[in-house]
């Protein structure tokens, strides 16, 4: 699988999203390599800090849309859930360097993360109504508390695109940077945290997302079953199909 690239430095394992000329959507292949890279990573003493990134022009265009259309994630052990559930319980920090278009889960996995980098051509969109599809990855409770509902309902509702800064501003980004120097930035910051005590380190990320975590977990099991059965709903079908063919979704059709 070289379409996830994983490599160690010391205490950091970074996980890389390796499809470019699909820029770098994940296919459930991938979100079967990188669940179990980071299984990997939690269990092995020697990491103390996991760090995603994509390429410098892009960090990945969300799930593979074709994926969706011909092989939809069946039961909730599907690959995408199991990565879902592996990062929102992830123990160890979770580090992540965002360039270029972050779509879909390329945004919402973020809000996992507890220190961003982003580069100053990042491009966020959870574009999940105009697919005709539901937020995932616990992002309709995640987002609304971090940004606040309206602006939560701007990104979530009406799907629109924005840039680094507004990110910033809205909580979910630690730092913007040039976007040559995202990926070096972000690696700094992972040795910084990986330099600490690690007992300290994890006991106080569980002990800031201790409140939620009941929370999170209801909301990613009550989206994955209510986004699977929309996956198989008429407006899906004509959104996906339509993005494949490179053509306007017509949404005025019954049934929609
Ligand atoms: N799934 C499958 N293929 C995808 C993809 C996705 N999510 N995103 C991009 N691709 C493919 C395109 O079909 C195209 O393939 P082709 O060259 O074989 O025709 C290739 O990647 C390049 O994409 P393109 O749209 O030409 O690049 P761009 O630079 O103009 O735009 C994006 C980049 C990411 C903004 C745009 O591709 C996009 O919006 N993708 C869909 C994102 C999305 O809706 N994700 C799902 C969220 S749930």
């Amino acid at each position: 699988m070289d379409e996830i690239v994983v490599e160690r430095r010391g205490p950091v394992a970074a996980l890389g999203f390796n499809r470019p000329a699909k820029k770098n959507a994940l296919t459930a292949a991938m979100y079967a390599a990188l669940a179990e890279a980071l299984a990997a990573a939690e269990a092995d003493a020697a990491v103390r800090v996991v760090l995603f990134h994509g390429h410098e022009d892009v960090f990945t265009a969300g799930n593979d849309l074709s994926d969706f259309l011909d092989r939809p994630p069946s039961g909730g052990d599907a690959p995408v859930f199991r990565f879902l559930r592996s990062v929102s319980g992830a123990v160890k920090p979770l580090v992540a360097s965002v360039n270029g278009p972050a779509v879909g889960l390329g945004t919402t996995l973020l809000f996992h993360c507890d220190v961003v980098v982003a580069g100053d051509n990042a491009r966020f969109q959870l574009p999940f109504t105009s697919l005709g599809l539901v937020p995932e990855f616990a992002s309709s409770y995640l987002l609304p508390l971090i940004a606040g509902y309206q602006r939560a309902a701007q990104w979530l509702l009406l799907g629109e695109p924005f840039g680094a800064e507004e990110a910033r501003e809205a909580g979910f980004v630690t730092r913007v940077v040039p976007a040559a120097q995202c990926l070096d930035a972000a690696w700094r910051i992972a040795e910084r945290l990986a330099a600490l005590p690690p007992k300290s380190v994890q006991g106080t990320k569980a002990l800031m997302k201790r409140a939620h975590r009941a929370a999170i977990d209801g909301q990613l099991a009550a989206e994955s079953e209510r986004f699977r059965a929309m996956l198989g709903e008429p407006a899906a079908r004509e959104a996906l199909a339509a993005f494949l063919e490179r053509r306007k979704p017509d949404f005025t059709r019954g049934g929609m």
